[in-house]
């Protein structure tokens, strides 16, 4: 098994290169499903979960080439006339975010069979919302042996009102990429209003889709007959950016992030000022955080987009171990996502959990030792713990990092780091 192994003490300056959203790309690809031809994808990272997606993508019937540049990959996608309707559990429990093919392949279909993607390490995750939201439409839901079958009666789904019970992202996107063929108006309320939201919608338009109010929390499609396949361009990830930023305010260092989009990142921004970083914003898409006093603690809940995203939280919790004084971070979009916790007690930080809301106590010196992963952004944390603990921390189950964070290890050591791949 592969790990990581961080020597800790090197305060990062120079310039990060982001890569395209992984968030955004995922439920991009899978609505490609919608139009028969050769769609092109621009700016897409190179993650493990982009590669399953492929692998899914493929097993329904289409074709895939990935060509590389120097900074990204360009995916060809051919998109067939016949397709597959069965997405199998092998392929979903790799990568939740599988049920995404669910929504577009009913639509044009008029039929899906797609494989329960259960729990993960932060929480039960149901897909109730996107069920009832697709039974709105028409489609009739059937629940049996694992897997969810659904059928459009006659072939087409219709236009309905879909309003969910919570905001949910994936739950938005299956909805929005279903609706768009369905017959008549469909209205989206308590949507998503997640920028990768928006990212699909504008894809989805570029395809012939008539869609309003994406970024709002009242979407609504109007359905065409048949959408075309087009190019479009994968936006920036606004969770990497984040990542790099709380990692510049972390070790007292100077970043520039190339590509960063300030903009979706407000509510991170304006915490990373009050801790004491400075950013600067050099130009729409490019940004600097540097950091020369001592850190402040700042608590925050994580809540839908425009407000702190729970895809910073384990992040933000290490910067804060680093902090003179308490603070609080409060998780509320998934009920188990403190599994960094333990892990960082084990580096010396001083933490409790009650309930939903963690108290972290700082500074405290950490120090290297071994760690596991248990997600995405848990690695991102232990990696980030690593570049300010003493001595060597090793990351170990890192395949979670190798699915959300395109070339963590070359990026950071670009800038100073001082990280290696090791085998156990
Ligand atoms: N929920 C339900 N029923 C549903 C759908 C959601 O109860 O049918 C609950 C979830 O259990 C959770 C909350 O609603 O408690 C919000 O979940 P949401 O559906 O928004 O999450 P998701 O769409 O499955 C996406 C991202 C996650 C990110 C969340 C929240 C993708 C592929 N995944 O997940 O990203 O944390 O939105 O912003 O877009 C990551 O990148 O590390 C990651 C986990």
């Amino acid at each position: 098994m592969e790990c990581i192994e961080v020597e800790g003490g090197a305060s990062l300056r120079g310039t990060v290169q982001l890569s395209g959203s992984k968030n955004a790309s995922l439920p991009m690809l899978c609505a490609a499903l919608l139009a028969q031809g050769d769609h092109v994808f621009r700016s897409v990272p190179r993650l493990r979960d982009i590669a399953s997606t492929l692998k899914l993508l493929r097993h329904l019937g289409c074709r895939s080439e990935v060509v590389q540049s120097t900074q990204s990959d360009v995916i060809n996608l051919s998109v067939g006339d016949v397709l597959g309707a069965e997405a199998p559990y092998e392929l979903v429990c790799e990568m939740r975010a599988s049920v995404l093919v669910l929504g577009p392949l009913l639509a044009r279909l008029g039929r899906a069979k797609v494989s329960l993607p259960g729990g993960c390490a932060i929480g039960t995750r149901p897909i109730d919302q996107h069920l009832k939201g697709l039974e709105a439409l028409g489609a009739r839901v059937q629940l049996h042996h694992g897997y969810v079958d659904c059928e459009a009666p006659g072939g087409r789904l219709r236009g309905g009102d879909v309003c969910f019970d919570m905001v949910t992202v994936t739950g938005t996107e299956n909805l929005l990429a279903a609706a768009t063929l369905a017959e008549g108006r469909t209205r989206l309320l308590n949507a998503a209003r997640e920028p990768e939201v928006v990212a699909l919608a504008t894809m989805l338009k570029a395809m012939g889709a008539r869609i309003s109010g994406e970024g709002t929390s009242e979407i609504v499609i109007e359905g065409v007959e048949a959408l075309q396949a087009a190019s479009y361009e994968v936006p920036p990830d606004r969770i990497e950016a984040g990542t790099y930023m709380v990692a510049a305010a972390l070790t007292g260092g100077d970043l520039t992030l190339e590509d960063a989009p300030l903009a979706q990142l407000e509510a991170l921004t304006s915490a990373l000022r009050k801790a004491g970083a400075a950013v600067e914003a050099l130009g729409p898409s490019r940004c600097r955080v540097t950091r020369s006093g001592p850190l402040r603690p700042v608590s925050l809940t994580t809540a839908p987009y425009p407000e702190f995203a729970t895809d910073m939280q384990a992040q933000w919790m290490v910067l804060m171990t680093q902090a003179r004084g308490e603070s609080t971070i409060s998780e509320r979009i998934f009920e188990n996502r403190f599994m960094h916790v333990p892990e960082l007690g084990r580096l010396g930080a001083q933490l409790s959990v009650d309930g939903d809301t963690a108290t972290v106590t700082g500074p405290t010196p950490l120090e290297g030792a071994v760690v596991t992963a248990t997600d995405l952004r848990a690695s991102a944390c232990l990696v980030l713990a690593g570049l300010v603990a003493h001595g060597v921390t090793r990351i170990r189950r890192v395949y979670h990092l190798d699915r959300g964070y395109d070339d963590l290890v070359g990026k950071l050591n670009g800038v100073g780091a001082r990280l290696r791949r090791v085998r156990e």
